[in-house]
């Protein structure tokens, strides 16, 4: 092997077959270095040095990574977008941990930089309401196919529950105050994340997990990445792409095209979450961009310069208010507190809150008689206002006053926790929940939805979208 560095080479590696791979797909030999030469070898085969590399990627060592024999398989528990995710045993300390396979959809190009990108964001960001990341380990594939081949995997803590499979569960009845620490936890580990510059980009109930003692947790940091906050206006905003976050969980500035966003995109998300604790299930599911935005304006009112002055800048203004068929219709009000009021059932007949979507479980005991809930109206409010400017930080709304107001919130939600028998996965493995409740991304098909019936949500689906 050369003295080079190893990354180093990979990294020529990739760029090299970027330049040397014409336009017509055709390979186009030119005088670029080998990996073993250094020198220049004019007429070697592209193809074959790709296999080059593909083969010193393959039997590199790599001390500072553990081997994935140090873990025992259990069951699989998900098939994210980007890769299995398995059940897992570590076998000298009997911890259970979650195996996050790492795609390698161009294994040519070596570790995929989107991993490393989520590895390193990770690392940062330790903190009790963020996945814990362990470790990365490897394994030899013994497929037939890829016999050899390095696979890579994030090694994580393992949660027992993800909050859609749990909202799916119609056995799991919540208390005011279990959604109220379960949004405080959100909303904290959301602040850090924003604190050390980093933007989710994937906010969804899917993307939330909960540990057996009751503790919640952003995870999939797989679109994440870190942002430039701006210290004057003079300086240029960065530009992202805005091919990020699950539609249905998608804000207007996105839907509008901007690429110059910022944090208020997960404090969106985070208002959808919000929601969800009480609907059970995803609160605006439209299948194309047109219909996401029709779906916000129906329960948000109307996007215009009235509610939000700027959004005439976004990219996209132009061409969906100038369609025929427009995707931003005007005289709508919004009625998301009306719509809301009702399903959380905070004006009862018996004026006490509850939260029991399923219309089974008991009123919250603990609360007061004359308990009324608007606080956590009013933070859902503001958390899905149309303006992003409208919208508070983490940091504001971690201090809302709903947070301080009885019931506390506590540290964590370990009765609730207690009052499930099995581990979500086990509740719903292959049954749809897992399978693929609100982990679509970008415009790729929807789940099948069950046509709107009863107030009883079967374990796993949806109702058709409601609002
Ligand atoms: N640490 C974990 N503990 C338990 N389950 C997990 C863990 N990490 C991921 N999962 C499960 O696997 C699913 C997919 O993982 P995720 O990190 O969201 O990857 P993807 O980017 O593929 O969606 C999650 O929705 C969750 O159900
Ligand atoms: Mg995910």
């Amino acid at each position: 092997m050369s003295s080079q560095p190893y990354p180093a080479a990979l990294h020529q590696s990739s760029t090299q077959s970027r330049t040397l791979i014409s336009q017509n797909g055709q390979n186009t030999p030119t005088g670029g270095g080998t990996p073993n030469s250094g020198t220049g070898a004019p007429e070697l085969d592209v193809r074959q040095q790709l296999l080059n590399y593909q083969k010193m990627f393959d039997q590199a060592a790599y001390p500072f990574i553990n081997d994935a024999s140090a873990y025992e398989k259990l069951s699989k528990i998900g098939q994210g977008t980007f890769g299995e995710v398995f059940k897992a045993r570590c076998k000298s300390t009997g911890r259970m941990v979650a195996l996050k396979k790492i795609l390698m959809a161009n294994e040519k190009e070596g570790f995929p930089i989107t991993a490393l990108r989520e590895v390193k964001m990770l690392e940062q960001l330790k903190h009790p309401n963020i996945i814990d990341l362990i470790e990365v380990c490897s394994a030899k594939s013994s497929a037939p196919a890829t016999k050899d081949r390095t696979t890579f995997y994030l090694v994580f803590s393992f949660c027992e529950h993800d909050l859609a499979g749990l909202l799916s569960n119609p056995k799991v009845r919540m208390s005011l105050l279990h959604i109220k620490t379960m949004i405080k936890h959100l909303i904290t580990g959301l602040n850090k994340l924003h604190r050390s510059k980093i933007l989710h980009r994937d906010m969804k109930a899917a993307n939330v997990l909960i540990s057996r003692e009751g503790v919640l947790k952003l995870a999939d940091f797989g679109l994440a990445r870190p942002f430039v906050q701006r210290e004057n206006s003079n300086v240029p905003r960065a530009l992202y792409t805005n091919r990020v976050v699950t539609l249905w969980y998608r804000p207007p500035e996105l839907l509008l095209g901007d690429r110059s966003y910022g944090t208020k995109i997960d404090v969106w998300g985070a208002g959808c979450i919000m929601a969800e604790m009480w609907t059970r299930q995803p609160i605006m599911q439209g299948d194309t961009e047109q219909r996401q935005l029709q779906l916000i304006s129906a329960l948000c009112g109307s996007i215009n310069q009235e509610v939000w002055p700027n959004c005439v800048k976004m990219p996209l203004w132009n061409v969906m208010s100038s369609d025929t068929n427009t995707p931003l219709p005007q005289g709508k009000k919004r009625v998301l507190r009306s719509k809301l009021r009702h399903l959380m059932r905070l004006d009862g007949p018996d004026g006490r809150s509850q939260s029991d979507p399923y219309g089974k479980g008991k009123p919250n005991e603990h609360l007061p008689a004359d308990f009324k809930d608007d606080d956590a109206m009013n933070l859902l409010e503001s958390l899905l206002a149309i303006d992003p400017d409208k919208r508070p930080t983490a940091d504001e709304a971690e201090d809302d006053i709903w947070f301080y107001k009885e019931p506390l919130p506590k540290a964590n939600v370990q009765d609730l926790m207690d009052t499930i028998p099995t581990s979500q996965f086990e509740y719903t493995v292959g049954k749809g929940a897992h399978a693929g409740r609100g982990r679509h991304h970008n415009n790729q098909p929807r789940p099948n939805q069950a046509q709107r019936q009863s107030n009883a949500i079967p374990a796993g689906q949806y109702r058709d979208t409601i609002f």
